[in-house]
């Protein structure tokens, strides 16, 4: 049972979708300051190490309609404290290709590109290290990894377990560098008014990315206000304050005028993180009916050379699968590589990808059904933390999405269907996710006439959140939809963390549930159950864990079944169907729901079958940073998608019952792909993606 159950769990259609679909919803770019808007380009490093030895802006700044060069020379100095490369324009050194080395801020965006050609630059340049090898002899081991999790796990005696086991699979796995590609380009928009700063930006957080201007400019968390009320899709690399953010308000500062900074789809490639790439060598080994005796994970990635960035790649290990003697590592490498974000369930995307292709390695080996071989697996308790878990529904969602693909009867042999010039396979895998919330405070206001107007800095980046935050906030309050006004997207609004890690709903959600709650008491205890003429406000606050997150294992499951077909002239890969089954507990709006696990599916696909940085090692650039060749998938990629939850909700959790649902999609989605592609094919692809040349790859 869930605590509200009206407007939740409702298809409701988006409430900001007329206003998008109008184009009158306003983005970063479209802001209006008031005021004519200058506008800012980047003269960027075209080497990946070493220093500036010349730089002159006085051609650039001759140009007609130029209003300033900023150079390290003459830029403003920003406060200490700021970390990895946010402190812009501040040294002649280099650490990335990409790099910000001068800006240019002029009348229009043509004048002050064509001034960025105008900038001479000249470096003493040292040869790019950016190889991601395992015979590293710097690789490191992190402190913690991301998201404060704990760099290795070991239980039990892995090496004698694997010596020992029956069957056992060794392998490597390669994910490559993957980068961010929302739709809408990263963009900020500058103003100040004497010593306060007002930042229009597109982020997944407006909170977020207050603090880092408030240390780089040294004025007070009131004095700084980043509004982001629409964002045109973020996986990650929204998350974090980047270079564009301190650009524009550096450069607004400068010339005493507002500033606009939209980043071209190539500077993205550089300026706003990406995926690390990942070795990963897993090593399972099982009894001769597939009980897991040993599991070892052991991920190579890498981080920049001004930026510790620790990808929780193994983590999903440490909880998907039963077996008594298990070890995860992670072990880092300093390349002169731009710094490394987060993208779309960072860590469990590319660990799920190696974990879930071993385990069908693994069923192969014994020749057992891969849905058998992981329901023979299930771990009653968190097989590491050793705690129970607050919900687990993996087994169900294996078995009703068997039994929605069409999974059974399946024969085992790969490379042995055809129909015409295609091999013809189906894959499993499954998916996982942390289900967390995090600290956030919220106010409801209530007027004479009964309206609600509901203020947290939450953020909607395309997931849905106006619409599912505001049939939160009507049920709490035991309203309609029409009597909520929801605010959010705005760093005035009372604080919120931002979109990520699948915290957003369970962390405003909650919020805004304590919240009304608090609300309708004071109502009921001061007021007889009678909203005054003038109204009434409360501020609520959530402090953030679930107690339950102590005692209780808490997570996202799914189940992916997919078909693949490939061509045998071309190599050609196409996906025409899948099934995916959740355990995301409860499913506030099926509409926009449906939507997410789609979207983060497709995602899967895409790092599957497309996205690859390929990197250049003897000049240290990513040579296909553009979308032309960098490959997303696009709908004549995506087939027949079945997308389906089971009936469940997570009290333990949050009130709503819910856990979180825009990454645990992509989780697994990929090895899925790859593991149909083996069964099509009878080639095991352990580098993504799996491009066509892959299929003539000698045997
Ligand atoms: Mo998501 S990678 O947590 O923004």
């Amino acid at each position: 049972m869930t605590t509200i159950d009206r407007l939740v769990g409702a298809g409701i259609d988006r409430i900001d979708g007329p206003a998008k679909v109008r184009g009158t919803a306003p983005y970063a770019f479209e802001q209006d300051p008031g005021e004519p808007i200058t506008h800012l380009a980047l003269v960027q490093s075209t080497v990946n190490r070493g220093r500036i030895s010349r730089l002159d802006p006085s051609r650039a700044e001759a140009m007609p309609g130029v209003l300033a060069v900023l150079t390290p020379a003459n830029a403003p100095r920003l406060g200490g404290g700021l970390t990895s490369d946010l402190p812009v324009l501040q040294s002649l050194d280099v650490h990335y290709q990409g790099q910000v080395v001068a800006a240019v801020v002029a009348e229009t965006s043509e004048i002050a590109k064509a001034a960025v050609g105008a900038v001479v630059v000249e470096y003493a340049a040292e040869p790019p290290d950016v190889a991601l090898r395992t015979d590293r002899p710097d690789l490191y081991a992190p402190d913690k990894l991301m998201a404060g999790f704990e760099t290795d796990s070991v239980i039990g005696d892995v090496d004698g377990a694997l010596a020992a086991a029956a069957v056992t699979v060794d392998a490597t796995y390669e994910t490559p560098t993957q980068h961010n590609n929302p739709i809408e380009m990263h963009t900020s928009m500058a103003r100040w008014e004497g010593d306060s700063l007002t930042l229009w930006d597109a982020n997944q957080g407006p909170h977020s990315i207050v603090k880092d201007l408030v240390t780089g400019f040294g004025v007070d968390a009131g004095q700084v206000r980043v509004i982001s009320p629409y964002v045109g899709g973020a996986f990650g690399s929204k998350a974090f304050t980047h270079p564009n953010q301190m650009l524009a308000a550096m450069a607004a500062r400068v010339v005493g005028r507002t500033v606009v900074l939209e980043l071209t789809r190539q500077q993205m490639f550089s300026l706003v993180g990406h995926r690390t790439p990942t070795i990963q060598r897993l090593r399972l080994g099982a009894d001769p009916e597939g009980r897991l005796t040993a599991i070892s994970h052991e991920v190579v990635e890498h981080t920049s050379r001004i930026s510790e960035f620790a990808e929780q790649t193994a983590t999903p290990t440490r909880v998907l699968y039963a077996a008594p003697h298990r070890r995860t590592t992670h072990r880092l490498a300093r390349l002169d590589v731009p710094p490394p974000t987060i993208m779309r369930a960072p860590g469990e995307t590319p660990g799920m990808f190696a974990l879930e292709s071993a385990m069908d390695e693994l069923a192969v080996a014994l020749g057992l059904d891969p849905v058998e071989l992981r329901i023979r697996n299930e771990p009653d308790r968190d097989p590491e933390r050793d705690v129970p878990w607050s919900t687990r529904h993996l087994v169900e969602c294996l078995r009703t999405g068997a039994e929605r693909f069409g999974w059974a009867g399946r024969d085992l042999r790969p490379g042995i269907r055809t129909d015409g010039r295609w091999l013809v396979g189906t894959g499993v895998a499954s998916a996982t996710y942390p289900t967390r919330r995090r600290k956030a405070q919220c106010r409801i206001s209530v007027d004479g006439a009964g309206r609600y107007t509901v203020e947290i800095d939450g953020s909607d980046i395309g997931t849905g959140a106006w619409t599912v935050l505001s049939q939160i906030a009507a049920d709490a309050l035991r309203t309609d939809l029409g009597s909520v006004e929801l605010r959010i997207g705005d760093s005035r609004l009372p604080f919120a963390g931002g979109a990520g890690g699948s915290t957003g709903l369970a962390s405003w959600g909650t919020a805004i549930v304590f919240t009304a709650r608090d609300l309708r008491t004071r109502l009921e205890e001061q007021y007889g159950g009678q909203v005054p003429a003038d109204g009434v406000t409360v501020d609520g606050e959530l402090p953030g864990e679930s107690p339950a997150a102590k005692t209780h294992s808490m997570h996202a499951y799914g189940a992916h079944f997919v078909e693949v077909r490939v061509d045998r002239d071309t190599g050609e890969v196409r996906v025409p169907r899948a099934t995916s089954v959740y355990d995301a507990g409860t499913i506030v709006n099926a509409k926009t729901a449906r939507s997410q696990l789609l979207g983060g599916f497709c995602m899967g696909v895409s790092m599957a079958l497309h996205e690859e940085s390929v990197t250049d090692e003897r000049y240290g650039h990513y040579v296909n940073h553009d979308l032309a060749e960098y490959h997303v998938a696009t709908n004549a990629d995506i087939g027949d998608i079945d997308i389906s939850w089971l009936d469940v909700d997570d009290q333990l959790a949050n009130p709503i019952g819910l856990k979180g649902i825009g990454e645990i999609g992509i989780t697994g989605a990929a090895a899925a792909v790859a593991n149909a592609y083996w069964h099509a094919t009878g080639l095991r692809i352990r580098d993504l993606p799996i491009t066509p040349d892959k299929y003539f790859r000698p045997r």
